[in-house]
């Protein structure tokens, strides 16, 4: 069996050295990829955005599955293009994708449905906005949002009104965020722990995987800017049975449910980013796949034959499927470029990759590519190194015996991963 895999990021090689170990040994291949995942797969030049170029290949090469990992892809239908080409594809269709795609979309689902997550308006005009955020009842911090996909980079947090008017004004007359800010959401400032949960659906059957939590900012004790992402580990203290079952019960269900109701069938991976608020969890945002660096301590405790799964979410036969996973705990390290994520050099040869993976970790490969026969780094974010343990700690400390051993000029990492 053949299957391609379109991204190029460290979830796509997590995804990738997943289904390398399936008992089906799949022949693998990736689009666009990168230096770390040519070691397990064969990669090909096409551009994750190229639905055509994706399809053709696919059908020239007689793939049995595509697997589409990155957003951007998702919310411009390549899973709906394939499929109506004789594709079988993973991942769900434009208008599920919309979840992740569009704010003002699921905003308004969760308030037609009633699932809980922060009170907002929406405009899609900065005079209407501005004076919204000018009234007197209006309290701060407020949250400003993009409509569209911003790289995770179109949330301000305004502390005051005039970084609220600048904010407003950036996206909608500057389009500081392209189209993506012509519409903003502006919501009430939540509180609480984050807390990820990704799940498999098949629009029916919905199956969490274990919880994880992300750190998105670039430097230790969450100092510096955002970033898309610094390191994660799962599962997360915070989420409780008990919290667990509530969140199935008034945020995982409903929100398929919810989906199912407007006529739209999700299929894929959902990403639920939480926070348990003082009045329970709500949703912060949805996210249409697997979530990046997630994925990548997410995976490594799957025991389950990922083909399997991905096979019966397009069949929509997942209550058919027993998932499984470690009790190990698990880490990940991001290794990232000096100057990320602003601005960084790349091509610098990476030592220690051997060294790190003798200590037992796993590395997965973010932003690499191969020159002269060695790796360098091609890519704001590099490297992730993830390892198992008894619990959180030990994995991130076993995590990091892998990290010390890697270097290359200019490289950084949080030394705080797995603290939270
Ligand atoms: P998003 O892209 O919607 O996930 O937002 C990015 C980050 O901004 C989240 O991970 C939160 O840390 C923060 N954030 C977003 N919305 C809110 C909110 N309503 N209240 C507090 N923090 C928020
Ligand atoms: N780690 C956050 C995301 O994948 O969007």
């Amino acid at each position: 069996m053949k299957i391609l895999v379109v991204g190029s990021g460290g979830r796509e090689h997590a995804i990738i050295w997943k289904l390398s170990q399936s008992e089906k040994k799949p022949e693998l291949y990736c689009a666009p990829g990168n230096g770390g995942i040519s070691q397990l797969a064969t990669c090909v030049p096409i551009k994750a955005m190229d639905k055509e170029g994706i399809c053709n290949f696919a059908l020239e090469n007689k793939i049995d599955m595509v697997m589409v990992a990155p957003d951007d892809p998702l919310s411009i239908g390549m899973v709906d293009y394939l499929e109506e080409h004789g594709v079988r594809a993973f991942g769900p269709y434009q208008a599920a994708a919309k979840i992740e795609a569009s704010k003002v979309f699921s905003k308004s689902l969760m308030k037609k449905y009633g699932i809980p997550t922060a009170e907002y308006e929406t405009f899609s005009d900065s005079k209407s906005a501005l004076e919204y955020i000018r009234r007197d009842a209006q309290t701060f911090p407020a949250v400003i949002k993009a409509d569209g996909l911003a790289l995770g980079k179109g949330v301000i947090i305004a502390a005051n009104l005039e970084e609220a008017e600048a904010a407003i004004i950036d996206m909608m007359e500057n389009s500081k965020f392209g189209a993506s800010g012509s519409n903003v959401v502006i919501e009430e400032f939540m509180t609480g722990p984050e807390v990820t949960v990704l799940a498999f659906t098949d629009g029916k059957v919905l199956c969490p995987m274990p919880s994880s939590q992300d750190h998105k900012r670039a430097f230790d004790n969450d100092e510096g800017l955002n970033t898309g992402g610094m390191g994660a580990f799962s599962p997360s203290k915070n989420y409780t049975p008990d919290i667990a079952y509530t969140c199935m019960k008034t945020i995982f269900r409903p929100t398929i449910d919810a989906l199912r109701s407007e006529g739209i069938k999700y299929k894929g991976v959902i990403y639920f980013g939480l926070m348990l608020t003082p009045s329970g969890p709500r949703v912060v945002e949805y996210n249409s796949r697997f979530g990046d660096p997630e994925t990548q301590c997410i995976l490594p405790r799957l025991e389950t034959d990922l083909v399997d799964i991905f096979d019966a979410v397009i069949d929509e036969r997942l209550e058919e499927i027993d998932i499984k996973w470690k009790k190990e705990a698990a880490c990940c390290v991001v290794m990232a470029s000096g100057g990320y994520p602003v601005s960084y050099k790349s091509g610098y040869p990476i030592s220690g990759l051997e060294e790190a993976a003798a200590e037992g970790t796993i590395v997965f490969h973010a932003g690499t590519r191969i020159e002269d026969g060695k790796f360098c780094n091609s890519g704001g974010r590099v490297l992730g190194i993830t390892a198992m343990g008894e619990n959180v700690d030990e994995a991130a400390k076993n995590a990091y015996k892998g990290v010390v051993k890697i270097s290359w000029q200019d490289m950084f990492y949080r030394k705080d991963i797995g603290k939270k």
